[in-house]
């Protein structure tokens, strides 16, 4: 029998202030996880942690004991060394999409345990299901199976994955407790660890866009997650990448799909592509497929000049129920009915985008869930056909709008307004990979 757990004092303690001891930190994971801690007990203790944080002790436990809501998947059947990458979220970060036909093509097996949209920041799983046919949901067996024949599998986290954040992740996200350091790391750590990997690439996303505003806050969540792989054997390396603006220039679920594919024929905007290519190149030096990230980047550009990752990504496809003539053929992909243009109030230069508020408009464009509960449209979002830097005439287009309702879209274009800045003279591009963490 698990300890009794007494959710009203716990959360009282926390919001006081005080540490909490890890048997009852266990204790109440596993009873939110069985249902008996209710999920407004959860949603306050949350909040209390966002207020008070906790020690690394408290930390350890919290994670360790999300870890072990589920079970920690065997894939001892691939021999390789299994990588995957995970980022702490962004807006148009659809890294994954291509970073993980990318690494297998060139040898590395890719467990990816995903997540779905979170706050103002897109999914993996929601852009994946954008595929007509594409199932995120398979057994462990079946994750299994594919690791090893296909050399990866893209999935959801199910009941035996690491149960706990899969409920917590889509309580923070409606319940303003997702940008709190040891609530995403435990919630990344947890999920991650369970998938059967043996390193993992962390991409911590930094700036107006990500759930960490600043270097410093990016650098302790990166420490964080290191540490915590560390406690449990795990190699983990950190980038901490700009998200100062949105990633390429696509918004939106079957949008960013679309761009992510046009990566993989070496056609994407230069700022996702050198960031998949960082992010993969260390997965390659991590899975020993290449001595360095020199020779790691040499594979990774063979791997898009030679078509091979761009096969990987149908056969990945096919091989979860998709539909791969989707890659040759965007119109199989969900398409908005209607685009309308923000315009540019005043000639000059973009100087810089509120990148949260771009991605809150998308959620509210229907991108993104606004509840629990929210249906997303696919086919929805943004292309930014002008990014920081960039010189602008009074009255051209800034950003294109896709959309199918029309009653959000004139709050959408204020808001898509309010976010971008204009001025006399483009600032100082800002280097795209910030730091690296080991
Ligand atoms: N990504 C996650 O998986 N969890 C978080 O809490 C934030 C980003």
């Amino acid at each position: 029998m698990g300890r009794a757990v007494q959710p009203y004092e716990l959360i009282k303690t926390k919001r006081d202030g005080g540490r909490l001891d890890p048997a009852d930190i266990r204790a109440f994971i596993q009873a939110y996880t069985a249902g008996t801690v209710a999920d407004y007990q959860m949603a306050a203790m949350c909040m209390a942690v966002f207020f008070k944080g906790m020690d690394s002790r408290e930390l350890g436990a919290w994670a360790r004991a999300m870890l072990e809501s589920g079970e920690v998947l065997d894939l001892t059947d691939t021999p390789a060394v299994k990588v995957d990458k995970h980022s702490t979220g962004g807006v148009g970060d659809k890294v994954s999409l291509s970073l993980a036909p990318l690494a297998a093509a060139c040898g590395v097996p890719v467990p990816m345990i995903s997540g779905r949209g979170l706050g103002h920041t897109g999914g993996t799983l929601d852009k994946l299901e954008s595929i007509p046919g594409f199932d995120v949901n398979l057994s462990t067996e079946e994750y299994r199976r594919l690791v090893r024949e296909v050399g990866c599998c893209l999935i959801g986290q199910t009941a035996q994955v690491a149960p706990a954040d899969k409920k917590l992740y889509a309580l923070r996200d409606v319940t303003a407790t997702v940008d709190c350091i040891p609530l995403i790391a435990s919630s990344i750590m947890s999920k991650k660890l369970a998938e059967g990997i043996d390193a993992l690439v962390l991409d911590v996303k930094v700036g107006s866009g990500a759930f960490m505003k600043r270097d410093e806050d990016a650098r302790t969540l990166a420490r964080t997650m290191i540490g915590l792989g560390a406690e449990m054997g795990r190699k983990v390396v950190a980038l901490l990448t700009d998200m100062d603006q949105p990633l390429g220039r696509k918004v939106g679920n079957a949008l960013e799909v679309m761009e992510a594919v046009d990566m993989l024929r070496g056609e994407a905007p230069e700022d996702y592509t050198e960031i998949t290519y960082a992010l993969t190149a260390e997965m390659l030096v991590l899975g020993k497929k290449a001595a360095s990230v020199d020779e790691a980047r040499q594979k990774l550009r063979r791997a898009v000049e030679d078509g091979s990752a761009l096969r990987k990504l149908r056969e990945i496809i096919q091989s979860q129920g998709g539909d791969p003539r989707s890659v040759d053929d965007y119109s199989l992909l969900p398409q908005a009915r209607s685009t309308v243009d923000v315009v540019a109030p005043r000639s000059g230069f973009v100087t810089g985008i509120d990148t949260e508020g771009v991605g809150l408009a998308a959620v509210a464009l229907g991108a993104g869930r606004q509840r629990v509960d929210s249906k997303i449209d696919p086919a929805v979002g943004f292309t930014l056909l002008k990014k920081t830097g960039e010189a602008v005439k009074e009255g051209e287009p800034v950003v294109r709008v896709h959309y199918n309702d029309e009653a959000p879209v004139n709050g959408v274009k204020a808001r898509l307004l309010a976010a971008y800045r204009f001025g006399d003279a483009a600032p100082a591009p800002r280097p795209l990979v910030r730091e690296r963490v080991e």
